[in-house]
């Protein structure tokens, strides 16, 4: 609506003789980003100045965003950037590599576990490429009105065939699960068959990146339209350390073990990590200290290390009788009596009640 209105403009303009600013009008719009042009096209009902709609529940299936790659630090191991960077390769030289017969689609699958980076690496892709971000939402995605999600699969890429960006299909499970694999087979099975015609009918110089915690449950017919797949691993020992220090930043006090702190936090994602950075540099930053306070740091980090190995810790005691058996170098009598404002000899009645409890045996989390 805005550049037909601007063309309006331009002529009304040009009829009472101002032809230079007619002029400058036209360039100007010239210049729009082509999507905007496209607006005019309402006809098939996708545009980008209107985001595909789920037609029952009326919410968007699409978002965009721009993200800035200054914003993004991603830590990954060398092969896997390497990986990554390779990709990126082949998207900027796609069309020299098409003329030479050697173009792959530009289309790569993200698989990992859950905090590993996956969603925070195709943003990084998009700001690399300097290009929107089109997530899309697979949860609306997928209607309850049956017939539904095909409709909407096809909105979702004709919108992303307007502009040059990256399609972002996050939770790609939901979508691509395997064919057969669950109760509706039907349904399920006409939405695998439109993904592949969609993708299918991608160009090759379009980019699609797809993220998954269930690589196996994915469709092997879906996985071969992917040229790249790229794991997401869960950090190894160097790379927790250098999470640790990048969120805890100035904030970590000069006596912090680096090593133990990466040791102790063995099994950890990227997410968990970041987690328990933000939560005590938040303690610190309100109780007007400079420095993150150590023996919070590993509390809380006991306490997500428990929640990964489903220790239920609903009181107190559980959560001393925990920490002690968890990292008993660290949590000393003292240092426990300080943390929970109790006397020693308390803390010792503590621990000696649960001895032989069902939290007196060390589990499989923090060390390896
Ligand atoms: N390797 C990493 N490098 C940098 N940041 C990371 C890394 N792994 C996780 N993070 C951080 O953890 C948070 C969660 O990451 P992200 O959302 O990308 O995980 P995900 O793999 O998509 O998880 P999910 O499967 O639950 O969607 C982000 O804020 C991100 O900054
Ligand atoms: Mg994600």
């Amino acid at each position: 609506m805005a550049s037909n209105y601007a063309g309006l403009l331009a002529d009304k303009l040009d009829q009472e003789g101002e032809r230079q600013q007619a002029r400058q009008l036209r360039e100007r719009l010239a210049r729009v980003v082509p999507a905007l042009v496209s607006a005019q096209d309402a006809g098939h009902g996708v545009s980008m100045g209107q985001l595909p709609t789920d037609n029952e529940s009326r919410l968007n299936t699409v978002d965009v965003s721009r993200p800035q790659s200054r914003d993004i630090d991603l830590v990954l191991p060398d092969a896997i950037q390497g990986r990554l960077d390779e990709f990126l390769q082949c998207v900027r030289h796609h069309d020299q590599l098409v003329r030479a017969g050697a173009a792959l689609p530009n289309r790569v699958l993200i698989y990992g576990p859950p905090g590993t980076g996956k969603t925070q690496t195709a943003r990084w892709l998009s700001g690399q490429l300097e290009l929107p971000l089109l997530t899309v939402r697979c949860d609306t995605l997928v209607s309850s009105l049956l017939g539904q999600t095909s409709r909407n699969l096809r909105r979702v890429f004709d919108y992303a065939e307007q502009t040059p960006s990256v399609l972002f299909l996050d939770e790609f499970d939901a979508l691509a699960g395997a064919r057969g694999n669950e109760r509706d087979v039907g349904e399920l099975q006409r939405v695998v068959i439109a993904l592949l015609q969609n993708i299918d009918a991608l160009p090759d110089s379009t980019i699609l990146v797809a993220a998954t915690n269930h690589e196996q449950l994915l469709d092997a017919a879906i996985g071969r339209r992917f040229a790249f797949h790229i794991p997401m691993p869960l950090p190894d020992a160097s790379l927790r350390t250098v999470l640790w220090q990048r969120w805890l930043g100035s904030y970590a006090p000069a006596s912090i073990d680096w090593d133990e702190l990466s040791d102790l936090s063995s099994g950890a994602t990227g997410a968990v990590i970041e987690h328990v950075c933000m939560d005590v540099k938040r303690t610190a930053i309100l109780s007007g200290q400079a420095l993150i306070d150590k023996n919070e740091l590993y509390r809380r980090l006991g306490l997500t290390q428990a929640m990964a190995s489903q220790e239920r810790l609903s009181t107190t005691e559980q959560e001393i009788v925990w920490l002690r058996q968890w990292a008993p170098e660290h949590f000393s009598l003292r240092a426990l009596a300080g943390m929970y404002n109790l006397s020693t000899r308390k803390i010792t009645s503590i621990i000696q009640a649960k001895k032989g409890g069902s939290h007196g045996n060390k589990k499989g989390v923090g060390r390896r």
